[in-house]
């Protein structure tokens, strides 16, 4: 599909992986808009794309504030028409678990900007792609820890994982209109995830006292040097050309490391061994014809 003259909106587009995809969507010939709660950030991140030529909005916005998220988008459609990708991505970091440990402020924090704040894109911006007709595409940044568990993080992986629900459930009720859902699942990647959730957590949701002890985790003893784990991030640039390849095809998973694929395999062996061994009831299939995958 050619995304040439395209308006694609980017939540926490002037950091990490969001500006790494606000910029290969620039490479693909779409006008940009970079949305981000922090200006300074967004200030610093415009001057980028102005100096390669490629058209470039940027807009401050929470995406937990639903009144600024819709007047965000009608300031967008005012200066570059039509919105045409959406792709929510902005997100903080949880506190580590476990997760009896994390208070209620941390749970309202993350859910609000990292899960509430994807539904707030959908349900603000998809009716209006859906409206003016031209197509289009949502992408939601969940993780590779919405598909597999990272020991001591509850909270983003329950997030993630939710996300991913989300977009599977979005891709199926988008099915016979020319809107398509992906999500994205990146592994490590070069980003400011911890940097930038201290910077943007309101004063009403900062915890009373000290953070709980990150859960003390049971690491083997390595054995020969222990690798560099900064060699094994991917670029933010290298993750947003995957994201633009995976709208160009539809993708409904877009993934970035392989080195997890074991893992997903023992996942869905273990929930496949956990089905019950009985027989079939062929009225529950004619019943439930439904549920059919993507
Ligand atoms: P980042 O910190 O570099 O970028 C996040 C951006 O979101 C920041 O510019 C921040 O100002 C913005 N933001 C935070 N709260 C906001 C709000 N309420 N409204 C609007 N913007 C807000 O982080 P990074 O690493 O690029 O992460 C981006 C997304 O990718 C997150 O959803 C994260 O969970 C996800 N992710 C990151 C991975 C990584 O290895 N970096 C791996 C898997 C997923």
């Amino acid at each position: 599909d050619n995304l040439k003259g395209k308006v694609a909106f980017i939540t926490g587009a002037a950091s990490g992986i969001g500006l790494g995809i606000a910029k290969a969507c620039g490479r693909a010939g779409m006008k940009v808009v970079i949305a981000d709660i922090r200006q300074k950030a967004i200030d610093e991140v415009l001057p980028f794309f102005k100096e390669k030529g490629w058209p470039v909005l940027g807009v401050q916005l929470d995406v937990t504030d639903r009144e600024a998220y819709a007047k965000a988008a009608d300031e967008v459609e005012r200066i570059f028409g039509n919105i045409h990708v959406l792709i929510n991505n902005a997100g903080v970091e949880a506190p580590m678990g476990p997760v009896w440990n994390n208070t209620f402020k941390d749970c309202d924090f993350i859910f609000g900007v990292s899960f509430m704040g994807v539904l707030n894109g959908i349900i603000t911006i998809v009716p209006r792609i859906l409206k003016h007709g031209e197509g289009g595409h949502v992408v939601s940044t969940a993780s590779q820890s919405g598909l597999y568990v990272v020991p001591g993080a509850a909270l983003y992986c329950a997030i993630k994982a939710g996300i991913l629900g989300l977009m599977e459930t979005l891709a199926s009720d988008l099915r016979g209109t020319n809107v398509g859902a992906s999500a994205f699942c990146p592994g490590p990647v070069v980003g400011n995830l911890s940097a930038t959730s201290k910077e943007v957590r309101p004063d009403i949701l900062q915890n009373d006292g000290p953070a709980a002890p990150p859960l003390q985790r049971k690491t083997e003893a390595p054995s020969g040097e222990a690798p560099d784990f900064s060699k094994l991030l991917m670029s933010a640039e290298e993750a947003g050309e995957r994201v633009v390849r995976g709208i160009k095809r539809g993708d409904l998973y877009i993934l970035t490391h392989t080195e997890f694929k074991e893992s997903m395999q023992q996942k869905t062996d273990a929930i496949l061994r956990a089905y019950p061994d009985q027989p079939m009831n062929p009225d529950f299939r004619k019943a439930f014809s439904f549920l059919t995958y993507n």
